[in-house]
């Protein structure tokens, strides 16, 4: 059964980390799934757009749309993308049948602890606008289908978490229902160099550049 699931939440909250470690998953229980992530939209789809509100609203429908394509091709689409805007997403969920929202919760002093990206730093020095948490807003979810506390519990606890929830719900089979099939991390970075071969988005991870 295909669905959406969103990962929404602070820059640095795990919604990268959450919906890799998820997707992987997926293709291991030979589901068809592709993953769509605020940075390689950006990078390669959304490239003209910015971080004004108007820019991240286009930004978030258009990922909602392309959910909505694979949705009805029978693809499950997992989405990590910041979506600051609560009646941005509510539009999303209205478009697409099956839609599940993660929010990616994790205080803000956390999030920028972590600067995973060094963003945080930069927006502090006024080196980049609007960003999001400190000088743009992050409206967080009212009803989430599923909260992960990141600042709390561990990248497995929360992904166990949300595979409980998909496996209940019926989104997903249980695993010992799937034909499991290896996922190799070279096949994680494939696309990218694929991507990157037909010059789109700089290929990136222990993959092979060819
Ligand atoms: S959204 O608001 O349109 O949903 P999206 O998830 O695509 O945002 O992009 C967020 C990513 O862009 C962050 O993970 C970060 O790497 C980068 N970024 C650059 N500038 C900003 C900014 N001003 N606010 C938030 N993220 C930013």
């Amino acid at each position: 059964m295909s669905f959406t699931i969103w990962f929404t939440g602070l820059s640095g909250s795990g919604k990268t980390t959450l919906s890799r470690l998820l997707f992987r998953e997926l293709k291991c229980r030979s589901l068809k799934a592709e993953l769509l992530d605020g940075d390689i939209i950006r990078t390669n789809f959304s490239q003209e757009l910015g971080f004004t509100k108007k820019d991240r609203d286009i930004n978030v429908r258009r990922i909602g749309f392309v959910s909505y394509l694979l949705a009805k091709n029978d693809v499950i689409s997992v989405v990590a993308a910041i979506a600051p805007y609560r009646e941005t997403r509510e539009q999303n969920r209205k478009l697409i049948d099956s839609y599940v929202e993660v929010h990616c919760n994790c205080p803000l002093e956390t999030a920028e602890r972590r600067d995973v990206k060094g963003l945080y730093a930069r927006a502090r020095a006024g080196e980049i606008p609007n960003f999001t948490g400190i000088s743009d807003p992050y409206e967080e979810p009212v009803a989430p289908e599923i909260v992960v506390n990141t600042d709390k519990e561990s990248v497995s606890e929360s992904l166990g978490k949300i595979l409980c929830y998909l496996e209940e719900k019926g989104f997903v089979p249980m695993a010992h229902e799937c034909q499991m099939i290896p996922f190799t991390e070279d096949d994680e970075f494939q696309w990218k160099n694929d991507l990157a071969r037909l010059g789109f988005a700089r290929a990136v991870g222990p993959g092979r550049s060819k």
